[in-house]
C-alpha cells in the first residue's frame, strides 16, 4: 500500500517533468508555447508554475513510465493513464493529449494530479484528473503550496475560481491567489484556508455561475469564522481577461482593494433583480434592503449599512430607521 503510494507520487513527478520539458524545449510544444504567449503567460510564470504539455499521442506517457518501470495499474490509479475494455484485452492510453497540463500539488509541493487545457476552443474546456488515493478534489487548493507563507504573513487569501486567474494574478505580484479544482467550494477547503488566514476575498467570475459559486463560498467561509470579503469585475469578465485588459495595478487598486463585505455584497447583488428607475420597483428594493440590514447582529453595523442607504437613495434616516423597527417586531 505504502510502496504503491510512492510509486505513484514518483510516476506523478516525473510525469510533470516530462510535460514541461516538452513544452518549454521541444518541437512538440511549440503550439502550446505559442497560445501561452498570445494569453501573456511570460516563460518565466510557466517555470513558476511548472507548466507542460501533453502531446496528442495515445502512448507517449504510458511508455515512457513503462520502460522506467512503473506497473500500468499504477499509473491507472495515479489517474495518468485511463483504460478501455476491447474483446481481446484491456487497452491503456494517456488520459491527458494534447493538452496544456497544470500540476496540482499537495500542500508539500509533491505533484497530486493534473488540470489540461485543451489549446484554443473545444470540449471538454479542462479535464482533470479522476479522485485517487493520492488526490480528492475536495479537500485541495491549487497554488496553495506556494501561496502559504504569504498568506499567513498577509493574514489574508484570494479565493479564484480558475488556474489562469491565479496565474495571471501571481504575474501581477499577487501571491496569495488560489483556486478550487473545477468543483464546488467545500468545508474541508474552508478550513484549510482558516487555519491559515483571517481575510478572505472572493474574486470570482462576473457571470452567474460564478456569483452564486460566490454567495455559496461566501456562507461557508463564516461558517468557519472567515471575514469574507467580494469582489466585483465588469460583467462577463473573469480576473484573468482584467489583469489583460487593465494591468495588474488596477486590479489590485480597483478590484480587490474596492472588495465589497457581506452585506454590501448581497445588497448590490439584491439591486440586480429591481429595476431602480421605476418607482415601485425602487421602494420594494428599498423594503428588502431593510430587511437584509435587520439582520445584522451588531446595531452599529445596521446604523452603518442604513446611513448608506438613506445617502444612496436620499431618504432621511430617521424613515428607514422607523421601517427597520417595524421589521424587527414583525420577526418576533
Ligand atoms: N473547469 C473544469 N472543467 C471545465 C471547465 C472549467 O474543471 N470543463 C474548472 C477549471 O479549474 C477552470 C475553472 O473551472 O480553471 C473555471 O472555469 P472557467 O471560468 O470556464 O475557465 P477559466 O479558468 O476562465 O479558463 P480560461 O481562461 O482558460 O478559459
Ligand atoms: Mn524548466
Ligand atoms: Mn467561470
Ligand atoms: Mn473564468
Ligand atoms: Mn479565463
Amino acid at each position: 500500500e505504502e510502496e504503491e503510494r510512492r510509486q505513484m507520487r514518483e510516476a506523478l513527478k516525473l510525469a510533470s517533468k516530462l510535460y514541461h520539458h516538452l513544452l518549454v524545449h521541444t518541437e512538440y510544444g511549440r503550439h502550446a508555447r505559442e497560445y501561452l504567449k498570445q494569453r501573456q503567460v511570460s516563460m518565466e510564470t510557466v517555470e513558476e508554475f511548472q507548466l507542460g504539455f501533453a502531446p496528442p499521442s495515445n502512448q507517449f506517457l504510458l511508455s515512457f513510465l513503462k520502460q522506467r518501470g512503473f506497473k500500468e495499474e499504477v499509473l491507472e490509479k495515479a489517474g495518468l493513464i485511463a483504460t478501455r475494455d476491447s474483446p481481446a484485452q484491456k487497452k491503456y492510453y494517456d488520459r491527458f493529449r494534447n493538452r496544456i497540463m497544470f500540476p496540482i500539488h499537495d500542500s508539500q509541493g509533491g505533484v497530486i494530479a493534473f488540470g489540461g487545457r485543451i489549446i484554443g476552443d473545444g470540449h471538454p474546456k479542462y479535464l482533470n484528473s479522476p479522485e485517487t488515493p493520492l488526490f480528492h478534489k475536495g479537500n485541495h487548493l491549487f497554488n496553495l503550496h506556494r501561496a502559504r507563507s504569504h498568506i499567513r504573513k498577509e493574514q489574508q487569501a484570494v479565493l479564484f475560481e480558475g488556474y489562469m486567474d491565479v496565474i495571471a494574478a501571481w504575474q501581477a505580484g499577487i501571491r496569495t491567489g488560489i483556486a478550487t479544482l473545477g468543483t464546488s467550494f467545500t468545508d474541508d477547503q474552508a478550513r484549510v484556508i482558516r487555519r491559515n488566514a483571517e481575510t478572505v476575498i472572493i474574486c470570482y467570475d462576473a457571470d452567474s455561475a460564478g456569483q452564486s459559486a460566490a454567495l455559496r463560498g461566501l456562507e461557508i467561509l463564516r461558517n468557519h469564522d472567515c471575514t469574507v470579503k467580494v469582489a466585483q469585475m465588469p460583467v462577463g469578465m473573469d480576473p484573468d481577461d482584467y489583469i489583460r485588459r487593465h494591468g495588474g495595478d488596477a486590479f489590485k487598486e480597483e478590484i480587490l482593494a474596492g472588495s465589497l463585505s457581506l452585506t454590501s455584497f448581497k445588497l448590490e447583488s439584491l439591486k440586480k433583480s429591481f429595476n431602480l428607475r421605476d418607482e415601485d420597483e425602487r421602494i420594494k428594493y428599498l423594503a428588502k434592503a431593510v430587511d437584509v440590514i435587520s439582520d445584522l447582529p451588531l446595531a452599529i453595523e445596521q446604523d452603518h449599512y442604513l446611513r448608506r442607504l438613506a445617502e444612496e437613495f436620499h431618504l432621511s434616516l430617521d424613515s428607514l430607521k422607523e421601517e427597520l423597527r417595524k421589521r424587527k417586531a414583525l420577526k418576533k
